[in-house]
């Protein structure tokens, strides 16, 4: 019988040397199908996953062995935690090892619509030289907005202040004494003024009830014409259609999304609009971060079996 089942795409050293110690069976396509996993899940002791696999309350009633779920990343949107936390499971995740990645993906999105970077690459490549055609601007001097102040929406407005931009950040969960706000001399404000102050909003929230749709027709309405929204953290917290209406009437310059309502998604229409950039949600994925977030997880994974406490456990009632 395996001691570990692995139902996503997670290889690397750590898992290797996971699987000196244990038993490990490693199915990266299982989270696609329910009945399947739930049948492989009867009799493990630990079950790795990324974000596909979905944890439910329905899954863990076939899970009679199960002591411990390592999330391979930081959102939880796909596990059932409180269901975990019932049935006596511990959840793990890892929740800063992929967080520089994805602000370097933040200020990469950012850059590149401020000077049309994919835009003007395409066009070079096609055999044009339109210098005229891609004016820019300078992002010194302008103002970041970082909506969800974080370990991620911090390290990304490190690095916007580093190229002279002024921070505000909204987050109803910090106080005016935050320390990261004092060392980036962020200014705590209300999203109503963040939006409207902000000429590059961007988005470092998880996704709660609290947050589907925190972004919306009115979010972007309050926006200034010329700034441009950025996600690389949920695609759920962002109304797509409030969004699409909002590029189209150029109520906002433009948006760089890493992460979709639907992924793949469904609707295809943001893909038709030129002020638009979009990458399939890689934030995480860069060799450095998905080292960490492997070892983080295999680490937690071993130290549950081991019958030691996990470093990462993430529990709610
Ligand atoms: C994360 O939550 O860690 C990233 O969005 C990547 C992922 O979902 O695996």
């Amino acid at each position: 019988m395996p001691d570990v089942l692995i139902s996503e795409n997670i290889a690397g050293n750590a898992v290797d040397a996971l699987a000196t110690r244990f038993e490990v069976i490693a199915k990266p396509e299982l989270w696609r199908d329910p009945q399947a996993l739930a049948e492989q899940i009867t009799c493990v002791r630990a079950l790795i996953i990324r974000n596909q696999t979905q944890i439910t309350a329905e899954l863990l009633r076939s899970a009679h062995k199960l002591l411990v779920v390592g999330r391979a990343g930081a959102g939880l949107d796909n596990v059932d935690v409180s269901a975990c936390t019932k049935a006596g499971i511990i959840v793990t995740s890892t929740p800063d090892q992929n967080a520089i990645s994805v602000a370097e993906l933040a200020i990469g999105l950012m850059i590149s619509m401020a000077r049309h970077i994919p835009a003007a690459d395409a066009d070079t490549r096609r055999g044009n030289w339109n210098r005229a055609r891609f004016y820019g601007t300078e992002l010194y001097g302008k103002t970041f907005g970082i909506v969800g102040a974080g370990r991620i929406g911090f390290l990304t407005a490190r690095r916007a202040q580093a190229l002279g931009m002024e921070v505000l950040a909204y987050d109803p969960f910090i106080s005016r004494d935050n320390v990261f706000l004092a060392e980036l001399n962020a200014r705590l404000v209300s999203l109503e003024d963040l939006l409207a102050q902000s000429d590059v909003v961007s988005c470092h929230l998880p996704s709660t009830p609290q947050t589907v749709h925190l972004l919306n027709a009115r979010s972007f309405a309050r926006m200034k014409p010329t700034a441009t929204f950025i996600n690389t953290s949920r695609g759920d917290v962002v109304d797509e259609a409030g969004l699409l209406e909002a590029l189209r009437s150029g109520k906002i310059a433009g948006a760089a999304l890493d992460v979709r309502a639907n992924e793949p998604p469904i609707a295809a229409e943001l893909e038709k609009l030129p002020n638009v950039l979009l990458t399939p949600h890689i934030a995480a994925l860069t060799q450095e971060a998905q080292d960490r977030v492997t070892n983080a997880v295999c680490d937690d994974i071993a130290r549950v079996l081991d019958g030691m406490p996990a470093l990462n456990a993430v529990v709610s009632f």
